[in-house]
This record gives structure tokens, C-alpha cells and sequence, in this order.
């Protein structure tokens, strides 16, 4: 059974429609990355999943099973009990998300505490495991750090290891590289393979960069203008495919860390 359905889902924003009639449907520990230009409606699709839109925004039709259960109809508190631990969302730059002026241990232990009730210090060391998990060399000095005086590279680390805490069984990445240099990207996105190796948790991932989605996703899903173009496995997307918007976006794929993926 899928872990999670999506279904024929159309987004407004203040009643006008974004996205219609986009449908996904994830097994566990799968891959599927959205592509598509700029304004396809990648994110909104996403924050849909993790009842995150904007204000304005508003799911008006379709459904979102997750676990057999309809996420379109939570409350609050039924998301709040999801989010965090059964599914998790890493952003575009984790960093811009942390208050600037607590260090990094501090907005992690918080974090946690957020979602456990365990004494500061075992929230301390939970969280100095998680960074050095995500090869992160000295967590005791990065947790002592404010989040500007990182490097980009290590601040989506750091968002990376606070998403992945509580092992969730899907984690929602929006553009989770795109700010990183070709190597760094390339050196994260196969963590978080290794991640769903580790854990299994399936992975949504919104690049617009095809060589990013082709790198690590089971299944890409191309979208355009709020619908979907064309979604396939990996291979017949990146290597059969008839669409001539997908062409085009493979004809625009730079090399990742020095390497040609597609
Ligand atoms: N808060 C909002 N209010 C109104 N319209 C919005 C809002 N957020 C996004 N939109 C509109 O929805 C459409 C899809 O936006 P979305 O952010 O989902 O695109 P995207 O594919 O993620 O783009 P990008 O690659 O630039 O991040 C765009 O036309 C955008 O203008
Ligand atoms: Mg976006």
C-alpha cells in the first residue's frame, strides 16, 4: 500500500486556481522529485501535503491520504502530532528558518523538547548525534554556533539533521540544495539517499534542476503551469521520454559536482 495518495488535488490561492489535477502516489522509502520551471507550483503542492499554504491558499478538491489516514481534514492538533515526527519539511535555506540570534544547539534543543519531554541534556546530545550524522566534523562547536556564521553547506546540514530526528516516514525537501555549490549538492543529496537507505523514510523533493532529481529520485514528476506534464520512473522520464517540455528541461541540466547525471 502507497504511504501516501495523492489525489486529483486542485490549490487556489485567494480563489483563483494554482494547481489542479495533481495526483502522486508514494510507496515507502521511494524517491519522487517535482520539476518544472519557476511559478509551476512545486511548493504549493508541498505545502498542501504538510497543510503548510500560506494564507489564501486552500485545498479545494481532491484528497491527501497519508498512512490511511485524509490530511486534508486535520486540525491543529492532529498536525501538530504529524508534523515534526511522522513527516518533516526541509526548506531552500534552513538557516534564513533558525532565529538568528540563538545558536544553533539552542534552536535544535528546543526543537526537540518541542516534540519529546526529555532533560536538556539528552535533547543536547540527541542533537550533537544528528549533526554528526550529517558528517557534520565537531558538533560540539557547530551547536555552540549562530546559524550566520555557518557556511550554506552546513546550515542545510543542520536543517537536514533537525528533519530527520525523528526518522519520519515521508520528509518534504523544497529546493533543499539549490542555494549550495555543484560539489555541495552533490555530497547532501547523497546523504539523504543514504538517510532513506538508513531509515526508509520516502522522500518528496522539489528541485527545478532535473540533474538533482535525476541523481537520487525512483520517480520525477514534471510539472508545469500547476498541472502535470509528465511523471514516470526515473529512467523512462530521463531517457524515453516523448514530452517535448521535458526535453527542454534536459537540454538545461548543468553537471553536479563535476558530473553529467543525465
Ligand atoms: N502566497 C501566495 N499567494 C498568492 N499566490 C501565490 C502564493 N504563493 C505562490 N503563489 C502563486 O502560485 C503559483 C505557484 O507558485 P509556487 O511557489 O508553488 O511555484 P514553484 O514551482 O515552487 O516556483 P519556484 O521554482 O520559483 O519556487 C505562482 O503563480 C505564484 O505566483
Ligand atoms: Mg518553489
Amino acid at each position: 500500500m502507497a504511504l501516501l495518495t495523492i489525489n486529483d488535488l486542485d490549490i487556489s490561492y485567494n480563489n483563483t486556481l494554482t494547481v489542479s489535477g495533481f495526483s502522486l502516489s508514494l510507496g515507502q522509502g521511494e524517491i519522487c522529485s517535482i520539476v518544472g520551471e519557476s511559478g509551476s507550483g512545486k511548493t504549493t503542492v508541498i505545502r498542501a501535503v504538510l497543510g503548510l499554504l500560506p494564507v489564501g491558499g486552500k485545498v479545494t478538491a481532491g484528497s491527501i491520504t497519508y498512512d490511511g489516514r485524509e490530511l486534508t481534514s486535520l486540525d491543529k492538533k492532529q498536525w501538530h502530532e504529524l508534523r515534526g515526527r511522522d513527516i518533516s519539511m526541509i526548506f531552500q535555506d534552513s538557516g534564513a528558518m533558525m532565529n538568528p540570534t540563538r545558536t544553533v544547539g539552542a534552536t535544535f534543543v528546543e526543537y526537540i523538547r518541542a516534540h519529546e519531554k526529555i532533560p536538556k541534556k539528552d535533547a543536547w546530545s540527541k542533537a550533537a548525534e544528528m549533526l554528526t550524522k550529517m558528517r557534520l566534523p565537531d558538533a560540539g562547536r557547530i551547536m555552540k554556533e549562530y546559524p550566520f556564521r555557518l557556511s550554506g553547506g552546513m546550515r542545510q546540514r543542520v536543517g537536514i539533521a533537525m528533519g530527520m530526528t525523528y526518522q519520519p516516514k515521508l520528509l518534504l525537501a523544497d529546493e533543499p540544495t539549490s542555494a549550495l555549490d555543484a560539489t555541495t549538492q552533490a555530497q547532501i543529496v547523497r546523504e539523504m539517499g543514504e538517510l532513506r537507505d538508513e531509515y526508509g523514510t520516502s522522500i518528496i523533493m522539489v528541485t527545478h534542476d532535473l540533474g538533482v532529481a535525476s541523481y537520487i529520485s525512483d520517480r520525477i514528476v514534471v510539472m508545469r503551469n500547476g498541472r502535470i506534464e509528465e511523471s514516470g520512473d526515473r529512467d523512462t522520464i530521463l531517457h524515453r521520454t516523448e514530452n517535448e517540455y521535458t526535453k527542454m528541461l534536459l537540454d538545461a541540466v548543468p553537471t553536479l559536482g563535476g558530473e553529467r547525471f543525465v
